[in-house]
């Protein structure tokens, strides 16, 4: 028994907003954003959009996908770092908001790395039979993040451009704030008979500096445990040491591939397709590079709609599936690095 993919979807914020559009609230160009992450235009919710909502018109789309009728689904993955509430997480609501009966809907929260994890508990799932019909979502709405208030003006409704003050906090922000969108993906898992499905996975997890990319001011480690002070002082707002995160993707990444293949018996160049998160386009070059793939054997599509954190590998998962770049056969290869910090990879025969 292998677990396959047989239905898959996507949806993304309905704002498409230009790195050129950004440079009108902080000090940054198109040029910048460009070069040092790849991104070039990324997708925002209107205010009042939740995670579980990207989620559930993801899910809506793979069910379809899959042609199956939601009763079958008989289990709930959700990853999400931006879940709608601190608690209860998501899974819940996509569950009532889908319609979707009592099914159990877990929660899981391994960020860049969320759809490998739920890849890997969804197959532990449908393999022990426990469950027939998994339903793995990633989602996120970042924008909630985002430290400007001018949305309207963003979005070219009009409205009155960011006071001086304004801009200087937007710029104090601004080497993680242009990486980000928001979107959400989902697939539908089922255990069959035969040789395609996932093969194995391998993944890490390392909490000793997690400090590297965390949000520190709101959380139950303070009491309370979100406070006006830490909101007047943009605690709410991740913390990031950009260099230390590019410096782990790229030596992590290339090592948990070959890790993988080593214990699956292929070598790296069997790979016919390599879909790895899409943090920054400069990180999956050298990790292309490091792995010795060509540019036809890797997918990136960071250029349309930034990092969407656990939503982005199904994305680029259903891209791939629709566009004809996965074949019947091919091997293709998941892998991924995010706050925790957590890594892995995953191998797939489809
Ligand atoms: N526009 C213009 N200038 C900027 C911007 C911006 N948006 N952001 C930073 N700069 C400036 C800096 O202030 C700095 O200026 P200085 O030299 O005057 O001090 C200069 O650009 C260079 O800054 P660096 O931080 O050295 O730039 P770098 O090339 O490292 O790129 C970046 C920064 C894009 C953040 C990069 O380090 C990166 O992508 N790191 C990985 C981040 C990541 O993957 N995060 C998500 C992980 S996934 C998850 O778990 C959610």
């Amino acid at each position: 028994m292998r677990t396959q993919i047989i239905g898959s979807g996507f949806v993304t914020g309905e704002h498409l907003v230009t790195n050129e559009q950004l440079a009108e609230l902080m000090d940054t160009s198109g040029e910048w954003i460009r070069e040092r992450s790849g991104v070039e235009t990324r997708y925002y919710v209107e205010e009042g959009t939740a995670t579980s909502d990207l989620g559930a018109g993801a899910a809506r789309k793979a069910i379809e996908d899959a042609g199956i009728a939601k009763e079958e689904i008989d289990y709930i993955v959700f990853a999400t770092m931006t879940p709608d509430h601190y608690f209860p997480g998501c899974g819940g609501i996509l569950q009532e908001k889908l319609g979707l009966g009592h099914v159990p809907a877990l929660d899981i929260r391994q960020q860049c790395t969320g759809f490998i994890y739920g890849l890997q508990i969804s197959d532990a799932l449908l393999k022990s039979g426990q469950a027939r019909t998994v339903l793995l979502v990633g989602a996120e709405v970042h924008s909630g993040f985002m430290p400007w208030t001018k949305w309207d003006y963003l979005f070219g409704r009009g409205g009155e451009a960011p006071t001086a003050e304004e801009r200087a906090v937007c710029t104090r922000f601004r080497d993680r704030t242009v990486l980000f969108g928001d979107a959400g993906g989902a697939v539908v898992l089922r255990a069959r008979e035969g040789e395609h499905g996932l093969l194995g996975f391998q993944v890490h997890s390392d909490g000793a500096n997690f400090e590297d990319l965390y949000v520190p001011g709101v959380g139950f480690a303070r009491r309370p445990y979100v406070s006006e002070a830490d909101v007047r002082e943009w605690r709410h707002v991740p913390e990031m040491n950009g260099r230390a995160v590019f410096k782990a993707a790229v030596a992590r990444m290339p090592e948990v591939v070959r890790e993988l293949c080593h214990k699956q018996g292929f070598p790296v160049a069997a790979i016919d397709l390599l879909i790895a998160h899409q943090a920054n386009l400069r990180i999956n070059e050298i990790v292309q590079r490091s792995l010795g793939l060509p540019d036809d054997r890797v997918y990136n599509n960071i250029q349309r709609y930034g990092n969407t954190t656990a939503a982005t590998i199904p994305i680029a998962l259903d891209e791939c599936r629709k566009s004809g770049r996965i074949q019947p056969g091919h091997l293709v290869c998941f892998v991924g690095l995010g706050s925790g910090f957590h890594w892995g990879a995953a191998l797939m025969r489809a």
